[in-house]
């Protein structure tokens, strides 16, 4: 078949890795992709967000099956398009993506679903807003409503930080995306993630992971996307994913479908786990980035079954054969990142580097030029590998890392040290 995915960074390229493995795939193509992915897949040039576009280029190019990676297209209504037009989609619709692409509407669903989740109050104004702040004091979480490319949570450790939150988020930093605000209370704990398929009726996990926000080592500086994962989170043993799936997956899938716009697509719930119990820390609508990587690695070729019975609504008929090894990669990123940071530095030693099963470069933000691979964006490579334990898959990670010669790069050197 021929297979469409939409994105350009290392989540799509794992995807692509692993679907271009599955002799179902006939013709694959990343639009927009980058340099990686243009080893694994042709590129092309979309506008990704755009539905009508992405319908005519799925026409053209006889496309069976369109993948979505990222929440924009999500919550543009890419998946309701493609539907419309009898294509075959993997993502949830815009009613759906709302799991993500509201914090206040996830609230509603998990009150209604009676999901466990953290206390919380929204507002529209900033007066009553400071208000419930001085009221229940610090430390004290502040989001804006909307999508805000994972800028748009403040913790704050105190009082003062979370007013100057409200100030900003009312002021129109996040622009529309703030012009709701969720106040929640502070959970302690340790967080996990948990990725499952959901085909508005049957959900299948597909794994657990965890990965390191913040961008050096001990878990300290600022936050960031994400500069390391591994897979599984320890965590999330098999009890809490129990309990995480009755009381907080199925109930949210429920309600979901029971307000006619059920849930399809992969679910990545963050969970904040302390004392043997899970609560809900947020919904979203896609794989995470860098988790994907680590979870494709361990999944392989068998992704794009899952995905398609996923699509296909047969997930009641699927199973997910794991080998009991694990996954972890670690982020390069450019110098400065998550702050400013210069593109256009160019990355040697990459073609040095074993690409097989166990160790694979994904790349983030590449781009080519005049054949040689240099940096286009902040998070730059996801350098992955799988072993029998963490700390051999942790080895072979860092044994690659120093055969890449870039110098204007970065990457933390402890990824995995909680679960090690
Ligand atoms: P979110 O975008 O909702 O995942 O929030 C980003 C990060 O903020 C999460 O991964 C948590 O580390 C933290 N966070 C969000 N909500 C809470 C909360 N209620 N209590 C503690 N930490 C939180
Ligand atoms: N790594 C976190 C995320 O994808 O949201």
């Amino acid at each position: 078949m021929n297979i469409l995915v939409l994105g350009s960074g290392g989540r799509e390229h794992a995807l692509a890795w692993a679907i271009k493995q599955n002799p179902k795939c006939d013709r694959l193509i990343v639009a927009p992709g980058n340099a990686g992915i243009a080893g694994v897949a042709e590129c092309a040039e979309l506008e990704i967000t755009d539905g009508g576009a992405v319908v005519d280029f799925a026409e053209q190019n006889a496309i069976d099956f369109v993948i979505i990676g990222p929440e924009a297209p999500l919550a543009a209504g890419v998946a309701d398009r493609l539907a419309e037009a009898g294509i075959l989609v993997f993502g949830p619709s815009a009613a759906a993506a709302r799991l993500e692409a509201s914090k206040a509407f996830t609230k509603e669903i998990c009150d209604a679903a009676g999901a466990p989740t953290a206390a919380y109050a929204r507002f529209t104004e900033a007066e009553p807003a400071r208000d419930y702040i001085r009221q229940k004091g610090a430390p004290i979480v502040v989001k804006a409503d909307g999508l805000a490319a994972g800028k748009g949570v403040i913790v704050a450790m105190d009082e003062e930080t979370a007013l100057a939150a409200i100030d900003d988020m009312f002021g129109g930093e996040f622009g529309a995306a703030g012009a709701e605000v969720v106040i929640e209370e502070f959970m302690t704990g340790e967080e996990a993630s948990f990725f499952l398929l959901c085909d508005g009726e049957t959900v299948l996990p597909i794994g657990t992971a965890q990965d390191h926000k913040r961008a050096f080592d001990g878990d300290e500086g600022p936050n960031t996307g994400g500069m390391g994962a591994y897979s599984p989170a320890p965590v999330l043993m098999d009890a809490v994913a129990e309990q995480a799936l009755t009381e907080i997956i199925r109930p949210t899938m429920i309600e979901m479908a029971r307000r006619g716009t059920p849930y399809r697509g992969v679910l990545y719930a963050g969970l904040m786990i302390e004392n043997g119990r899970a609560r809900l820390v947020e919904y979203n609508v896609r794989f995470g980035d860098p988790e994907c990587q680590v979870l494709m690695m361990r999944l392989g070729a068998q992704a794009l079954d899952l995905l398609l019975a996923c699509a296909e609504g047969r997930l009641a008929e699927a199973r997910v054969d794991w080998a009991e090894d694990h996954a972890l990669t670690v982020v390069m990123a450019a110098q400065g990142y998550p702050g400013s940071y210069e593109k256009g530095s160019i990355i040697t030693g990459l073609d040095t580097l074993p690409e097989d099963s166990f160790h694979m470069t994904f790349h983030a933000g590449t781009r080519l030029d005049n054949g040689r691979i240099v940096a286009n964006g902040g998070r730059v490579l996801n350098i992955t590998a799988r072993g029998a334990t963490l700390a051999e898959a942790q080895d072979r990670a860092y044994g690659m890392i120093k055969q890449i010669d870039w110098p204007e790069g970065f990457c933390r050197s402890d990824i995995g040290w909680r679960a090690l």
